[in-house]
């Protein structure tokens, strides 16, 4: 008998039910009877308390299409997996292990963003078999092309800015869109793309608010009424960018607004007198069903990791590389962060056509 544990972690997102679907239905298919799935209840916390239960076939019946994750999910911030818990002092990795062992599993499917995957490393370290899938809105695990989530969030938040452009061209406003994003700005880039906004500000580029303000100002004198900005939440102005990290990081802390796209929309209205609104689609971006690039890539995906647990080939995430589901070894993904490269293609057409990344 095989058995094979599944916990999603992290901030959930679209496709995480059709990936655990692609993984159970490519096991039930090879192994027939003889497999056992465990699904883990919320992440790495299920697997820390022992919160487990076996699934049955109709239990990844019907899901291809729904939101969220029929396994629940929490953040379970990877710095803290090594620190015993003083009132509890329960070891985490210690326990981790020892519920494992206790399913008898053979193998552990994961499927999770950047913290997730520095745990699954861990794990993966200590002998545990892991396999992993490249899950989150934000499109910034290291080792492939694209992760699953993504493209159903630039759908919506490319919705909303085209709802957003009705309105601001009613009204001859300046109008802000606040798309998820705190380190990389792929999600902004994109749907500020596909959405037609006339400035983007991403983390990766920080803006020079004059320059901000001098294109708004431009575009009014050449008779355009209204204005749009995809404004990443993480993004950061040059003054702050170039501060010392824990000085950086106290001014993001100690920022006086909700967020810095109300800081940049306050600057605007001041310099330019143009009305100016901020629109937070926040995690309406991550909810709702995947779209059929999701279902597609996460199904594929899914069918991958199986692979990987039929060949027993362990301590690997499926990643997408030039359109090809290939297994990228754990240990180079762990840790580390794609970002937008400054000098991508896409920024360089999305300037080439007049988009100001504010710089
Ligand atoms: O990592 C995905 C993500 O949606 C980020 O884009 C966002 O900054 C963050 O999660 C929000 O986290 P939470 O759901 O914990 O508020």
């Amino acid at each position: 008998m095989k058995r094979v544990g599944i916990l999603t972690s992290g901030g959930d997102c679209q496709g995480l039910n059709s990936a655990i679907r692609g993984i159970a239905k490519g096991l039930y298919e090879y192994y027939g009877k003889n497999v056992e799935i465990y699904g883990i209840v919320d992440g790495y916390r299920g697997l820390i308390h022992g919160e487990y239960r076996l699934m049955q076939p109709e239990d990844f019946s019907g899901i291809l299409t729904r939101g969220g994750t029929i396994l629940g999910t929490s953040r379970q911030p990877f710095k803290l997996m090594r620190v015993v818990d003083e009132e509890t002092s329960i070891d985490k990795v210690a326990e981790m292990k020892k519920h494992y062992a206790q399913m008898k599993l053979d193998c552990l499917a994961i499927l999770g963003g950047n913290g997730t995957h520095k745990t699954a490393n861990m794990l993966s370290e200590e002998g545990l078999n892991v396999v992993t899938l490249p899950k989150t809105i934000d499109n910034d695990i290291w080792g492939t092309d694209v992760t699953f989530g993504f493209q159903s969030a630039v759908d919506i938040a490319t919705h909303v800015i085209d709802c957003i452009h009705t309105t601001a061209t009613s009204h001859g406003r300046v109008f802000i869109v606040e798309c998820m994003g705190h380190k990389a700005g792929w999600l902004t880039l994109n749907a500020g793309i596909a959405g037609g906004a006339d400035i983007i500000l991403i983390p990766e580029i920080p803006y020079d608010i004059n320059k901000v303000i001098e294109c708004i100002k431009n575009r009014t004198k050449s008779g355009k009424t209204f204005s749009i900005l995809a404004v990443a939440e993480g993004a950061v102005s040059k003054e702050i960018a170039e501060m010392p990290k824990k000085q950086k990081k106290e001014a993001i802390a100690n920022l006086m607004y909700p967020s810095i796209s109300y800081k940049i929309a306050h600057e605007i209205e001041e310099a330019t007198g143009q009305e100016t609104r901020v629109t937070v689609p926040g995690h309406f971006q991550r909810g709702g069903s995947p779209d059929a690039y999701d279902r597609y890539i996460t199904t594929l995906f899914g069918a991958a990791a199986a692979k990987l647990i039929i060949k027993e080939k362990y301590g690997f995430m499926t990643g997408m590389v030039d359109g090809k589901v290939v297994p990228v070894p754990l240990s180079e993904v762990a840790g580390k962060l794609k970002e937008v490269p400054t000098n991508s293609k896409i920024i360089k057409a999305a300037k080439d056509i007049g988009i100001s990344f504010g710089d």
